[in-house]
């Protein structure tokens, strides 16, 4: 009986435990949808304010206030950021405050197509600006800040000469020039000393980063890696290009656009595609087609794309093979040879340089200045190593090496590194050998770069 009574309490007990939970919940979440509401009725309330015609009023009342979010499968996100930031597409929203202003060249990467986060990054499905912007715990990744958003720009195009986006330009140079590649590999070429740098930009933070490069032994303890000496806006451009390295893919659509027109572009394919066997800069090069120094004096750009395009239908008759350029190549190509002038770039093609000169650039590729300095004249610090702590200069090895015996170091390197003193810890850093990595044909050219180094003049004591 009792029992009974009891029983037909029970839907009763579940309403109230459902009426409770809901106020606990509602009033959770109440503050939280309140922030992209006002937001909302806010923008409502200036497209009324805008309006002219009584349907446009209408129109604007009647907007729903609603969640707003772009589905990008092939991004693998969900982009709820326009809950918020409702003008990024309307350009007479220009210079408002935010979240209500309109995006910088919105129609270069239309959100519909890119959503907010493939740059941004933060949290997409967000609807909190906190938790949206990525800084709450839980969260590994943050919104970049503006001032390294182009290291965004690297997932779908190529860094080193994308004009629009010039500091990540910047950081990849400095890479390149500061020897990184000796201890460490990206894109698979490089030392083994250091870790692979291909998704560092995704594990480690801004802050991290140029505290490690100011002092990486105070950030890893018995670190190899030398204390680099950036200028401030080195260290924030070398930041920018790690952060750029997350080792995402972009599919499709995305990645279609790799190459954005650029003379440095056109340069590498005026090299790569061996132009110079038919044409001559500065007076080196074939002759079966006219010079090429002045061409930008003679042609239109026009005609120069349209040349590249299909060489017989402008010129008919002509040996010029068609290369099957795309158009942003085509015109990478007609803005090299357009400015070739200015740009005195003819002296840097490597097949116009001597083996002393691409000796260097082989020095450089291979990252040897991040142990030997820049100009291999050494003072890299290597800890308890017999060397004076140093990693030795080059700038002597025609003295005590043939061709044939420094060849050999190179490509055996020298693992074992004596110690100063036996009772510390071994010297951190060791000579990597370099077989199979260096090319056959650009181990010629390193030796005979190493052999330039030797200053002239100093054999006069003997
Ligand atoms: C709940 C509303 C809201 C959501 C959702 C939201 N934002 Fe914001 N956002 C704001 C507000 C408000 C500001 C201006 C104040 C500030 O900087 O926090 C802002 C500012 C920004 C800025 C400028 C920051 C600066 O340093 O000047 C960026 C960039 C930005 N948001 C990107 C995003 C991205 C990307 C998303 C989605 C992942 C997003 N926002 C989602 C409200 C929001
Ligand atoms: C293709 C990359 C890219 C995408 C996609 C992108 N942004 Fe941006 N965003 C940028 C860049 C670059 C800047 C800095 C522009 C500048 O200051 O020149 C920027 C700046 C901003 C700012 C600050 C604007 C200012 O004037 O200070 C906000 C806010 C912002 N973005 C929000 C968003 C939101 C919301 C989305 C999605 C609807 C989005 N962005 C999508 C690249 C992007
Ligand atoms: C998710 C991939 C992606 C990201 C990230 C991205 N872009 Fe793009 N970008 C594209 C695609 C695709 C196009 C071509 C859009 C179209 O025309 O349909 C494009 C077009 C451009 C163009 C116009 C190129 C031309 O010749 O018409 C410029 C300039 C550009 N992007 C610069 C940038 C910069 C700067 C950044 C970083 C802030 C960036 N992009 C980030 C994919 C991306
Ligand atoms: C002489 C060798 C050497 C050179 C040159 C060198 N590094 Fe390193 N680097 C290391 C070693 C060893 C580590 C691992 C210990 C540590 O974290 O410091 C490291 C760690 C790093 C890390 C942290 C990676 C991670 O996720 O833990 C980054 C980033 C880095 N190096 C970037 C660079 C850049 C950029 C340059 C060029 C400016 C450079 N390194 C030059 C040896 C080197
Ligand atoms: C097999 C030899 C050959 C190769 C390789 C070749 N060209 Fe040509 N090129 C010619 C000849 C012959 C002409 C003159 C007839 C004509 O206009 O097609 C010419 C004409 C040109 C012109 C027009 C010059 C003028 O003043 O009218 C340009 C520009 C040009 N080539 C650029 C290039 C570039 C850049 C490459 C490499 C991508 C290249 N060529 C590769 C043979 C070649
Ligand atoms: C990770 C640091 C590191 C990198 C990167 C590196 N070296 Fe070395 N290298 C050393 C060390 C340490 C020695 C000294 C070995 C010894 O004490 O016997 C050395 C010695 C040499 C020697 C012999 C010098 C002598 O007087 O005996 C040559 C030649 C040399 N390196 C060339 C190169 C070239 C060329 C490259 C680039 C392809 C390169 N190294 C990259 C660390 C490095």
């Amino acid at each position: 009986m009792a029992n009974e009574s009891v029983r037909k309490f029970y839907p009763w007990f579940t309403m109230l435990g459902i009426v409770v939970g809901c106020l606990v919940v509602g009033g959770y979440y109440k503050d939280q949808f309140r922030e992209w509401k006002d937001f909302q009725r806010k923008f409502i309330r200036e497209e009324v304010r805008r309006a002219i015609t009584p349907q446009q009023r209408a129109r604007a009342e009647s907007t729903p206030v609603q969640v707003h979010q772009i589905i990008l499968p092939e991004l693998n996100r969900v982009d709820r950021c326009t809950t918020c930031h409702l003008a990024v597409d309307d350009p007479t929203y220009g210079g408002y405050p935010q979240p209500l202003a309109y995006h910088p060249l919105h129609e270069q990467h239309p959100s519909e197509k890119f959503g907010c986060t493939i740059c941004h990054r933060g949290q997409g499905r967000a609807t909190t600006a906190a938790a949206a912007h990525g800084n709450v715990p839980h969260w590994d990744e943050p919104m970049l800040p503006l001032m390294y958003i182009q290291a965004s720009c690297g997932k779908c195009h190529q860094a080193a000469d994308n004009p629009a986006a010039p500091e990540l330009a910047r950081g990849q140079q400095i890479f390149e020039d500061s020897g990184c590649r000796g201890c460490h590999k990206l894109g698979g070429t490089g030392g083994i000393i250091g870790p692979d740098l291909d998704k560092v930009g995704a594990r480690r933070s801004s802050e991290w980063l140029k505290k490690h490069f100011l002092s990486p032994a105070a950030v890893s303890p018995g670190s190899g890696m030398p204390p680099q000496k950036f200028s401030e806006p080195e260290l924030e451009a070398i930041t920018l290009f790690m952060l750029s390295q997350t080792g995402e893919m972009v599919p499709g659509y995305y990645a279609s656009m790799k190459v954005i027109a650029s003379p440095d572009e056109g340069q590498r394919l005026f090299q790569q595609k061996g132009c110079i066997g038919c044409h001559s800069l500065g007076g080196k090069g074939g002759t079966v087609g006219p010079a090429l120094d002045d061409v930008g004096l003679r042609r239109a750009p026009d005609w120069i794309v349209a040349h590249f395009k299909d060489p017989q239908v402008v010129t008919p008759g002509t040996v010029m093979p068609k290369f099957g350029f795309t158009e942003a190549e085509a015109r990478s190509l007609t803005d090299f040879l357009m400015h070739l002038r200015e740009q005195k770039v003819a002296l840097s093609l490597p097949s116009l340089m001597g083996p002393v000169e691409r000796g260097r650039e082989v020095f450089r590729k291979y990252g040897c200045a991040g142990c030997h300095g820049p100009n291999a004249q050494g003072g890299v610090p290597n800890p308890n190593a017999k060397t004076a702590q140093q990693i030795p200069s080059l700038k002597y090895v025609a003295d005590s090496y043939t061709k044939d015996e420094i060849l050999k170091r190179i490509l055996n390197g020298q693992h074992e590194i004596t110690s100063l003193d036996a009772s510390k810890p071994a010297p951190p850093l060791y000579m990597p050998g370099w077989r199979g990595t260096i090319k056959d044909a650009e181990l010629d050219d390193l030796v005979a770069y190493l052999f330039s180094l030797k200053p002239k003049g100093e054999d006069l004591g003997f």
